[in-house]
């Protein structure tokens, strides 16, 4: 099965509207369009708008970082479904670690989230990873099929292969270590398995998979060529036009 490769990047709280502009300027200057990749930007909320009709002549993908599950309403400092393609959007990441962690999001405000992109035509990008203290407990598969199974509740097949899955170790975000290249696809082997059973084999073989933690050109091709990973959730390296690209030129 013929998975299209996705190299996402995740700018998190980086980068001003100023700023998106000329990162992007620069970044298609150093883009090599190939279809068999798809390049998705993640700005935060308030690049999103100018970012959206910088990219709607070109082939790169535009995201949002988060959404709310309601569709618009009282819910103050919030961001809905509507809003993110209102500015150009197609994908949303849910679940991030970042806001598992920090904003105390649980699996089941995560699963409400994935229903509203999923119901506005979104393609969401559900984050799952382990612990540091659940990778060195041998947790991992544990881990991860439990937050499998609790974010895509009530979700059905046919909406299921819309979603991209990111396995992203906590322990490998942001802190320079990543997951060796045996070692991620391993456990993205696991999850693809786990759609399988959880779904059917159409599923599993039609669903992006993708690895995140501290991936950098350096390291980029070895985790891309492995035969489960079907692409990078890249954060730090991808706040740099030149890293960004080289990242995915390795994916080639
Ligand atoms: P990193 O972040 O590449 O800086 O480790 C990845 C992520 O959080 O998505």
């Amino acid at each position: 099965m013929d998975r299209r490769t996705l190299i996402a990047g995740n700018w998190k709280m980086n980068k001003t509207p100023a700023e998106t502009e000329s990162y992007i300027k620069s970044f298609m200057k150093l883009l090599h369009n190939d279809s068999r990749i798809e390049v998705l930007l993640l700005p935060p909320f308030t690049g999103l708008e100018r970012a959206g009709k910088l990219l709607s002549e070109t082939t790169i993908a535009l995201g949002g970082q988060d959404l709310h599950f309601e569709t618009g309403g009282a819910f103050t400092g919030e961001i809905s479904s509507e809003m993110l393609k209102a500015c150009g959007c197609s994908y949303v990441l849910v679940g991030h670690s970042e806001r598992r962690a920090l904003f105390e999001e649980g699996d089941r405000l995560i699963n409400r989230k994935l229903h509203a992109a999923l119901a506005a035509g979104l393609h969401p990008i559900l984050c799952v990873g382990e612990t540091l203290e659940e990778h060195r407990q041998g947790q991992v598969e544990e881990r991860i099929t439990s937050q499998l199974g609790a974010d895509l509740a009530q979700i059905k097949a046919a909406e299921a292969s819309l979603v991209v899955i990111a396995y992203e170790p906590i322990w490998a975000i942001g802190t320079g270590e990543t997951a060796t290249p045996m070692g991620a696809q391993g456990t993205i082997h696991v999850i693809r398995e786990w759609i399988a059973a959880a779904y059917d084999q159409n599923v599993a073989e039609t669903m992006r998979i993708l690895y995140g933690g501290s991936v950098k050109p350096e390291n980029a091709a070895s985790l891309l060529h492995q035969p489960d990973i079907d692409g990078a959730l890249v954060g730090g390296a991808s706040l740099f036009p030149d890293s960004f690209a080289q990242i995915v030129a390795a994916s080639h």
